[in-house]
């Protein structure tokens, strides 16, 4: 009788004291949620200390995007939502850090900096409910907040994403869109790839063939890499660029939301858009180069060896008089301090074959081809320090020697970056095998084709600083979209969410604080807002891996591995379509001897989570070779 008085004193107590789950992601430093709610009704009035207008006011963009009526005011007394600069710094929280309130009198975010709290606010947004995100989705709602008390700062300063618009390029709209969605999760920094083989995208006025030829290729679909070349006469008018207004406009629109743009020209390799209208710029002169890259083959990768010269020559004086243009111009576009100048997979097949590089090698003591790289780089830093400005690159330009003040993008895994720390520079991680954007999310037999599958799960074990090495050089991670395979916007979101919740996560959270299981429920209610604002997500996490083996009697035998708990994973082998009456997956299964499909689908608490996703199989016994 005691044991059941106590088990309803407690039941009673927890009643009392405990609230509703808030979801929020990036998960915050700390907080608390008392029961209760803020009955916000249908006004909301915002009150900001002067000089953090600008923040108020993309609030108060936000609701009234949902439809919610809303004013801000200076200093006001009663007011819904006060955002308040503090007097006295509070140096818990730093810069970008913040401490909201939700209570019977209304909201509370106080910050040390108009950053802090703005990233109070995208944390307020998540407490609303997801309609929030819908265009009038909250018109005439009475709204009501769950009370909590957060504190919250980022671990790293770094939270960047690579947005990659040389492959496809997209709109000055689109990029404008991108940084809206990576500031909900606290992103701060946007990393702009805006030369490659397949596109120039910046306008440089004292080079202006780098946009009216370098912009401008042939428009092909399918699997990208594989594509016919393109016909002599065959017209170039896909791609496109960003004039320097445009640029300004993308720049100052960051700002306001607290991305800085890192810029990146990718040199000495990458440059075939470069080299199409300046060919005097490589080697060999343009001699093979049939123009801008298409997405035909234009580099053996299994060999490293270039079909075509897409590189730099570092023995022609003019390519760092044309360097020093481009970074002049860059220079003044970018107020951020640092330019990232690439170096990645720069193959050198060209290089070898040419003259003036061996003679460039005797004169200046290279003894190989890393070695000529090296200088490269070590000039190009130069250019880049002319200009004020920071050097960086991807983790090649370790080889043959460091630039003296360089920054380490690390990107073939972890050891660049742990190398470049232990020689005491800058990093910033960005690994593939756990931050690579492009990479699809779920089984590589179930998604649009490219070369690798990562899934989110592996995305969270994501830990920027590795053992052994001292923090203070590692700056944070970022995740990497190369869009080779992505033709828009839509494509585009679909590839990178809901995997980015898991870079934000590593990047701003306390390490203590993430954990997969209450991750997962965090993302489902963020997929309600993706629905919400109608953007596109990946559904991968609820479709499981696939393994397949042939057994000792020749049969194929398919493991299914859900990446998520909860699952129920239906299948057949009929060439129907299975739904929630199927045989449930529960141990490896062996296909029927005349099966040519095995379809599967995923539910979850009885509803339907996952695409039927159709697995011919031939293509099972192929797996099952490799
Ligand atoms: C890279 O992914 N090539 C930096």
């Amino acid at each position: 009788m005691l044991a059941k008085f106590f088990t309803f004193i407690v039941i009673i107590l927890f009643a009392l004291t405990t609230s509703a789950q808030v979801s929020i992601i990036p998960e915050p430093v700390s907080v608390v949620t008392p029961k209760g709610e803020y009955k916000a009704g249908k006004q909301i009035n915002i009150s900001v200390t002067a000089g953090a207008q600008s923040v108020a006011d993309l609030l108060k963009e936000r609701l009234t995007n949902s439809g919610i009526n809303c004013s801000v005011a200076v200093g006001q007394e009663k007011a819904s939502i006060s955002l308040l600069i503090n007097k006295t710094a509070d140096k818990t929280i730093g810069k970008e850090g913040y401490q909201l309130t939700v209570g019977a009198s209304g909201v509370t975010i106080s910050a040390n900096d108009n950053a802090g709290l703005f990233y109070g606010v995208q944390t307020l947004l998540q407490l609303f409910p997801a309609d929030v995100e819908k265009k009038n989705g909250l018109k005439d709602a009475s709204i009501a907040l769950p009370f909590a008390e957060i504190t919250d700062y980022p671990r790293f300063g770094w939270r960047g994403l690579m947005f990659d618009v040389s492959r496809h390029f997209f709109t000055k709209q689109e990029v404008k869109d991108f940084i809206d969605q990576m500031v909900k999760y606290k992103y701060n920094i946007l990393h702009w790839h805006l030369t490659d083989d397949e596109g120039w995208r910046i306008e440089i006025k004292s080079l202006p063939k780098l946009t009216s030829v370098g912009a401008w290729n042939v428009k092909k679909e399918g699997y990208f890499g594989t594509f016919s070349a393109p016909a002599p006469d065959e017209p170039r008018n896909y791609g496109g660029f960003y004039t320097q207004e445009d640029i300004k406009e993308v720049v100052a629109y960051a700002k306001e939301r607290f991305v800085n743009i890192l810029p990146e020209v990718d040199v000495p390799g990458h440059s075939l858009a470069a080299i199409t209208a300046y060919p005097e710029l490589s080697c060999s002169g343009g001699k093979d180069n049939h123009g801008v890259c298409s997405g035909e083959s234009i580099k053996d990768w299994s060999t490293h060896t270039a079909l075509v010269d897409d590189n730099l020559c570092p023995a022609n004086e003019n390519v760092y008089v044309f360097l020093d243009k481009v970074f002049t111009e860059l220079a003044q576009l970018f107020p951020f301090e640092y330019i990232h100048t690439g170096g990645d997979e720069t193959f050198k097949t060209y290089w070898e074959k040419s003259d003036a590089v061996k003679a460039l090698m005797a004169k200046e003591g290279l003894k190989n081809m890393e070695e000529v790289q090296s200088y490269f780089s070590k000039r190009v830093e130069k250019i880049v320090e002319s200009k004020g400005k920071k050097f960086m690159g991807w983790d090649e330009i370790l080889e043959g020697g460091l630039a003296p003040n360089a920054v380490v993008m690390s990107w073939r895994g972890m050891k660049g970056g742990i190398e470049a720390a232990k020689q005491n520079h800058e990093v910033v991680m960005s690994p593939t095998d756990f931050v690579y954007l492009d990479y699809v999310q779920g089984n590589k037999i179930m998604e649009p084709r490219i070369y690798a599958s990562l899934r989110m799960k592996k995305t969270y074990q994501f830990e920027p600083v590795p053992e052994g090495v001292d923090p203070k050089f590692i700056k944070g991670g970022q995740g990497n979209i190369w869009t080779e395979q992505m033709y828009t916007i839509r494509h585009l979101q679909y590839m990178i969410w809901p995997r980015a919740f898991a870079v934000a996560e590593a990047v701003w959270s306390p390490k203590a604080k993430r954990d997969w299981k209450t991750f997962i429920p965090r993302v489902e209610e963020h997929f309600k807002r993706f629905d919400a604002a109608q953007v596109k997500y990946a559904p991968s996490m609820y479709e499981p891996d696939v393994a397949t083996a042939i057994n000792s009697k020749g049969e194929l035998v398919v493991t299914l591995t859900p990446e998520i708990d909860g699952l129920n994973i239906h299948y057949c082998f009929d060439n129907t379509f299975p739904d929630n009456f199927y045989p449930v997956y529960s141990a490896p299964v062996t296909a029927p001897k005349d099966a040519v499909m095995m379809r599967i689908v995923s539910y979850k608490n009885g509803k339907q989570v996952g695409r039927i996703i159709t697995m011919p199989i031939d293509e099972l016994k192929k797996m099952a070779k490799k």
